[in-house]
């Protein structure tokens, strides 16, 4: 089962040349797979279906699209017949869905049947576009026996829910597992297994998603950064309560290093968690994860980037 989702793979420019500017999330995800030749030889007998569950550039990814997703997934994936299920998705935060998706969906579920995203970072117009290949990379590991988890494929490499981060902004390699590393190649067809397949969430970070949907309000998080000069200001406004606007519920913040912060930012985020705003401390180094310190009064991200550790965050505001 493929579900189509948007992103540049299902994206269109008015020239062929033009990699940049173009218009993502506008061709079917049924079309994209009429694209693909040699799909029948990976398809070994299989019967490929579709579903366009939304049509986004998934820079405006929104919390009813995850929540749509993920109750698709698991009705798909609860069928006998269904081996796997694909995703085709924007590069920009398909981490962040993988992510949600692993924290998610019923471990009795991927720990049996993969579930694979992909994406492209050149449109399907593109003179060389590269999401025929990633689908059809996708395909084979969702159909590679064994494979269960959620994972990502992107330019012949297998990368966990869990690690898989943006790395590049142009090159179509644009993904890195951090220092995890990929999880596998795919190479003319076949998946070279390099780690153990993901394992699913078990208690740590699991959200029932029937639980996700008793809050109709998802609890609002915010990430702050921390650099110099940075004086805290921006943590004090949004301490402020506004009309119409959710209050804040907690706060990621991405630290210099070990997740350290300007001595200014971090009196701000003291008040913050004084007024009962969840902190938790990250970092903006792209590797490495956050060591706890003895007697920090914020809570830290461990190995998640700022991004996860926000919906890790809101999903565990959700789940008291
Ligand atoms: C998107 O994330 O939807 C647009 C960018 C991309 O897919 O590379």
């Amino acid at each position: 089962m493929v579900l189509g989702t948007g992103g540049t793979i299902a994206g269109t420019a008015q020239s062929a040349s033009d990699n940049i500017g173009y218009t993502a999330a506008q061709v079917g995800v049924a079309q994209l797979l009429d694209g693909v030749p040699g799909l029948p030889a990976v398809l070994q007998g299989h019967d490929l279906c579709t579903e366009q569950v939304a049509q986004v550039d998934s820079k405006d990814m929104r919390f009813d699209i995850w929540l749509a997703l993920a109750q698709r997934v698991v009705h798909h994936l609860a069928q006998a017949e269904v081996s796997a299920v694909v995703i085709t998705h924007g590069t920009d935060t398909l981490e962040e869905t993988a992510y949600f998706l692993h924290a998610v969906l019923p471990q009795d579920l991927i720990s049996a049947k993969p579930v694979v995203l992909t994406c492209a970072m050149r449109p399907a117009s593109a003179l060389n576009p590269d999401g025929p290949q990633n689908l059809m990379d996708a395909v084979t590991v969702a159909l590679t026996p064994g494979s269960h988890g959620v994972v990502a494929v992107c330019a012949g490499t297998v990368h966990g829910g869990l690690d898989v981060q943006k790395a590049h902004t142009y090159k179509v390699d644009a993904f890195t597992s951090g220092d995890a590393g990929p999880l596998a190649y795919v190479e003319e067809a076949q998946v070279r297994l390099l780690r153990k397949w993901p394992l699913a969430q078990v208690n740590k970070g699991h959200v029932a998603i029937k639980d996700i949907l008793k809050d109709e309000v998802w609890p609002r998080v915010e990430i702050v950064m921390n650099y110099a000069g940075c004086d805290g200001q921006v943590v004090l406004a949004m301490l402020q309560p506004r009309d119409s606007v959710a209050p804040l519920r907690g706060l990621v913040v991405a630290g210099t290093g070990n997740g350290t912060l300007h001595h200014d930012l971090e009196r701000a985020l003291r008040q913050a968690v004084q007024s009962g705003v969840k902190v938790v401390r990250s970092t903006r180094c792209a590797n490495g994860r956050v060591l706890p310190v003895a007697d920090s009064e914020f809570a830290h991200s461990e190995d998640l980037s700022p991004v996860k550790a926000r919906i890790a965050l809101m999903l565990g505001l959700m789940s008291r």
